[in-house]
């Protein structure tokens, strides 16, 4: 026996999850905020913060709609975007790859909010809960919005900047492989040349100890 019996039962599973998922995504946005490097991202992160306070108050108003409660359950999909987006932040030292890595975890999460808002907000228009369908629709123009902001702040600058910075480390790391390649023909040359300096006077220094000894046991006889 299905555990889901009706699209009503499955719209109400489905507003449980973007419960969950709005309120993992509460947790998570401030350490966003904070370690954002470009000031126009931090403000986008803080805004949405704001935004999505509102969103799980429109769910809840939803489910209160419907006659629900929120069942408690977690958004599993949520959880892994976030962990995600947490081995992607902890993956760069800072600076603009940062921010790019940031926006490629928040857009994906923008995404997934999209695609679900969309369905819940069909789904209610469907089983004739137009109240619903108008707090779901307004979610989902925010979330649009967002992502739309993201992409702006991501081709504005950030990803130019992250470019860059790459092309930057990529120049440097040759400057630095030349120099070392100079360096190490420079040393060859100078131990080459010394080694042909030392090595004629150690020659004559062993000829002259052999023949003082070569003196000395001529006169012990
Ligand atoms: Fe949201």
């Amino acid at each position: 026996m299905a555990s889901v019996a009706s699209l009503r039962e499955h719209l109400v599973e489905e507003l449980n999850d973007l419960v969950s998922a709005e309120q993992q995504l509460i947790e998570a946005l401030p350490q966003m905020a904070e370690r954002a490097a470009d000031r126009q991202l931090r403000a986008a992160f803080k805004s949405h913060l704001a935004e999505t306070r509102q969103h799980e108050k429109r769910v809840m108003q939803a489910l209160k709609q419907l006659g629900e409660k929120a069942s408690g359950k977690t958004c599993e999909a949520m959880k892994g975007l976030l962990e995600e987006g947490q081995e992607l932040m902890d993956g760069a030292d800072g600076g603009a790859l940062r921010d790019a890595m940031m926006i490629t975890a928040a857009q994906k999460v923008e995404h997934y909010e999209i695609a679900t808002y969309g369905t819940v907000r069909t789904y209610a228009n469907l089983l004739g809960e137009k109240g619903v369908a108008r707090l779901l629709d307004q979610t989902l123009k925010q979330e649009k919005a967002a992502d739309k902001k993201l992409t702006t702040i991501a081709e504005g600058a950030i990803n130019k900047r992250a470019a860059k910075e790459w092309q930057e480390q990529t120049t440097a790391a040759e400057a630095a492989s030349g120099m070392l390649e100079k360096g190490a023909n420079w040393i060859g040359a100078t131990v080459g040349g010394a080694m042909k300096a030392v090595l004629p006077s150690q020659a004559a220094d062993k000829k002259r100890k052999a023949g003082a000894r070569g003196r000395s046991t001529t006169r012990a006889r």
